[in-house]
Formats: C-alpha cells, sequence, structure tokens
C-alpha cells in the first residue's frame, strides 16, 4: 500500500511525474495526432454525449497533457479557440511542440484544475481526458469547472477509470507479469534492464492515481456543482483486457527488441476489440462494468 499523502504531496508528484513523462508520453501511449486520433476523439465525444458533437467556439481543457483531445477537436473543426491547462509544464511543452507541428493555434497554461486562474463563464466547453483520477478535492474542482463555464455550456470527461473495471484489470495484468518470461523468448527478445535513474519516477507513479470511480460518484460530483442533464456511460471491456495485456508484457522487454509485427498486432487488435466493445456490449451492459467512464454536463442557463 502507498503511503497516505496529503492533497499538496499528491499534486507534486503528479507535477514532478508527468513532468518526466512529458518527453515519451506519445509513443508510450500511442497517441496519434492524425485521422485515426480525429475519429477516436470524436467517437469519444459522441459517445459521451449521446449525440453528435456540436460546435464550441472556446473550450477548456483540464489537465490536457500532451494535446491528445484538445489537438485533435480543433483540427476536426469542433473548437474554434481552445485553452489548454495542466499542472505539469512538462506536459505543456510537448503540447506547444505537438501544436506548432500540427500547425494549430492553443493557448497554454500550467494551472491545479482546483484553482483555476480563469474569469467565470469564460468557456463553453470545459473538458478532460483521464485527468478527474488524478485530482484530490474533486468537489472544489468541479465546483472550479462549473464556475468557468458560460451558462448553457458543456461539461465533458473521458477516460476515467471505473472501480469494478479498475479491479477487473488486474486480472491480465497479473496473467501477463506470469507468462512474460514465455512470451519474450517467443519474441527474441531480452528482459529490460531497470534503468537506476527511473527508480524515484516509477515510485511517483503508485502516488498519482488518487480514484476509481463509480458512476454515481461521478454524476454527484456533477450535480452537487450545479451541473445538469448528467449523462455518464461506460467504454472499453474487452479491449482494455487485450489492452493491459499487451501493455505488462511490453513492459517487461527491451523496446528495441519488440518485434514490429507483434506492435502492430497489438495495435490493430486493440483497435478490432475497441469495435466490438462499441458495437456489441456498450449497449448491453451497465456503465460500472467497463473500465473508462465517460460523463456528460451542461450548466443552466
Ligand atoms: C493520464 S494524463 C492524461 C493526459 C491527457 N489528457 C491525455 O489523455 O493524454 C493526466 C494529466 O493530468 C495532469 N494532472 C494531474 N493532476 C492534475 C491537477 N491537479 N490539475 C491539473 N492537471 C493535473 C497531469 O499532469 C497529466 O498531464
Amino acid at each position: 500500500m502507498p503511503p497516505a499523502l496529503s492533497a499538496e504531496q499528491i499534486r507534486d508528484a503528479n507535477t514532478r511525474y508527468h513532468d518526466v513523462a512529458a518527453g515519451h508520453y506519445d509513443s508510450k501511449w500511442g497517441i496519434d495526432f492524425g485521422e485515426a486520433g480525429r475519429a477516436q476523439v470524436i467517437a469519444k465525444v459522441r459517445k459521451a454525449l449521446g449525440a453528435e458533437p456540436g460546435h464550441w467556439p472556446s473550450s477548456l481543457e483540464i489537465g490536457s497533457g500532451t494535446g491528445y483531445f484538445t489537438l485533435n477537436l480543433l483540427a476536426a473543426g469542433v473548437i474554434d479557440e481552445a485553452t489548454c491547462s495542466d499542472i505539469s509544464p512538462g506536459m505543456l511543452s510537448t503540447l506547444s511542440a505537438n501544436a506548432t507541428r500540427l500547425g494549430l493555434d492553443v493557448a497554454t497554461e500550467a494551472a491545479d484544475a482546483e484553482r483555476l486562474p480563469f474569469a467565470d463563464q469564460s468557456f463553453d466547453l470545459v473538458l478532460g481526458h483521464a485527468v478527474l483520477h488524478h485530482i484530490p478535492d474533486l468537489p472544489r474542482a468541479f465546483t472550479e469547472f462549473e464556475r468557468v463555464l458560460r451558462p448553457g455550456g458543456t461539461l465533458l470527461f473521458a477516460g476515467e477509470p471505473s472501480r469494478y473495471g479498475d479491479r477487473l484489470a488486474n486480472v491480465p495484468k497479473r496473467v501477463a507479469g506470469a507468462i512474460a518470461p514465455l512470451w519474450r523468448r517467443a519474441m527474441g527478445a531480452s528482459a529490460a534492464v531497470p534503468d537506476p535513474g527511473e527508480r524515484p519516477v516509477a515510485e511517483l507513479e503508485r502516488v498519482v492515481d488518487v480514484h476509481a470511480f463509480s458512476p454515481s460518484e461521478l454524476s454527484r460530483a456533477a450535480g452537487s456543482a450545479g451541473l445538469v442533464d448528467v449523462r455518464v456511460s461506460g467504454e472499453e471491456l474487452v479491449a482494455n483486457w487485450f489492452g493491459w495485456t499487451n501493455r505488462t508484457l511490453e513492459a517487461t522487454a527491451d523496446p528495441e527488441e519488440i518485434p514490429w509485427a507483434w506492435r502492430q498486432f497489438a495495435y490493430r487488435g486493440y483497435l478490432a476489440l475497441q469495435e466490438l466493445d462499441r458495437r456489441l456490449l456498450e449497449r448491453r451492459l451497465p456503465p460500472a462494468v467497463f473500465y473508462n467512464l465517460m460523463i456528460a454536463a451542461r450548466k443552466p442557463g
């Protein structure tokens, strides 16, 4: 069990961990800023809203990382003016480099989600992906999201671990850990050599995630902040088991020695299983069983 940390220590761990992660974040997580990335992000927005994405004149992303959501939404023409905020300046500098490479214009601001340096009613859309589970005081953050939204504006967060899904994901991680030596032999790859310099970062990784949610916790957080039309949905079940198995296996091998054919299999297999989840399971099973939760809501007015 990681030691109990104060909210300030959790924020500090998040800043330091993500500053270091920023350099290799896109390749580690297969983040794409082309057609595939745009299609993924638009599909998530559609799923969260339960409707076609609207068009938003201005947006603020919380914990934007290297720009996965905002840059893809900008490129798709779904938002006009984008601001990206993150507690990690390192992530924001990778985001700015990505935006320059893609020829996109975006404002960045290093900020903690619980204390947003923006005026009331500044944005039509407040969004985020895989960030709420890092925030120590969630009610306070939702109060901030509501404050900076314009009346009638939309709140949308995706990629948040569900409590049940998170527990289920331990099964493929454990199985992959057990079969890793056999898998490496089959791949002709040698074991990864731990870099002693990475140890402090690996230790931070154990403390940066502070929540896994039930759907009702997420909707309560939005409702208590005064947001309405709250909708929580779930995504990814078998795709996630597949993804966690592969990531756990790959983490045990020298990355240079993992064959290209395996990487293709892992990437294409993940996309195919995402499609299976979408077509078959997401319509039939309750949100709580999926690995990821998404929430959409509206500010009255
Ligand atoms: C898992 S990453 C997700 C990044 C990006 N949204 C994506 O989907 O690729 C979580 C991000 O949240 C940021 N973060 C963590 N705690 C935060 C906080 N209290 N306020 C704002 N951002 C935070 C981290 O620095 C990191 O960039």
